[in-house]
């Protein structure tokens, strides 16, 4: 398969590159590293990436951003964050994806552990988290030509162990887990789904 991976050059897109290069062609995309750039906040800049990359199987979505901070400092603009970067971006990854993916691909966007089990400060991600998993369920009824699509909704990765301090209590995920997530996506037959790795 050609599998497009947007933010392939972060914590989680590397390891998911790495075991699907095993087994696929990985197109590598994100903001400054990747082979090929994209802004996911911007949807000029996304269909400019799908028309330098053409037609494709599966695309995967580890990248996009939300505001972390004191919720009682929180004021309106620092919700848009969230929403023009990890909502908006993802879910214009789809709506521009749609012209290019083949029959029977997938879209594999990520959310995370914050929509049902929240932290301190993490109000402004927390939103757009559960979102997405919404997103993914709608979106899923009415994808035509067999193109399937799920939300991969990890824990704090063991590659983030330096965020711990704001997860109390929160247990580290395994990144073999995670990556397992994504190939299930990917290579099996679910839609729909928001897969917790927690
Ligand atoms: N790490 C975790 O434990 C964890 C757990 C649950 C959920 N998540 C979610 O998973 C996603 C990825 O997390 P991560 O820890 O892997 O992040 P990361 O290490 O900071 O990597 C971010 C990736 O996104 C790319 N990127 C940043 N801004 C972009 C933009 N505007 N347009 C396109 N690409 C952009 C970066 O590209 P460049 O390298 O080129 O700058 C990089 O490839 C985030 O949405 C996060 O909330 C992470």
């Amino acid at each position: 398969m050609k599998i497009i991976i947007v933010g392939a050059t972060g914590t989680l897109g590397k390891a998911v590159s790495a075991e699907l290069a095993k087994r696929h062609d990985i197109v590598k995309a994100s903001l400054n590293k990747g082979d090929v750039k994209l802004d996911m906040t911007s949807f000029a800049s996304i269909e400019s990436m799908f028309k330098q990359v053409g037609k494709f199987d599966a695309l995967i979505c580890t990248a996009g951003a939300g505001h972390f901070g004191p919720f009682a400092e929180m004021k309106e603009e620092h919700f848009y964050t969230g929403i023009k970067s990890k909502l908006m971006g993802q879910i214009n990854l789809v709506l521009a994806g749609r012209n290019f993916i083949n029959d029977n691909g997938s879209f594999t966007l990520t959310s995370g552990i914050l929509s049902e089990d929240p932290i301190r400060g993490g109000a402004g991600l927390s939103f757009i988290n559960g979102a997405i998993n919404s997103f993914t369920i709608s979106a899923a009824i009415e994808l035509p030509r067999g193109i399937r699509i799920n939300a991969v909704s990890p824990g704090l990765v063991e590659d983030s162990a330096g965020m711990s301090p704001y997860f109390p209590g929160h247990v580290l995920v395994p990144m073999h887990k995670v990556v397992s997530a994504y190939v299930k996506s990917v290579e099996g037959g679910i839609t729909g789904q928001g897969i917790r790795v927690y």
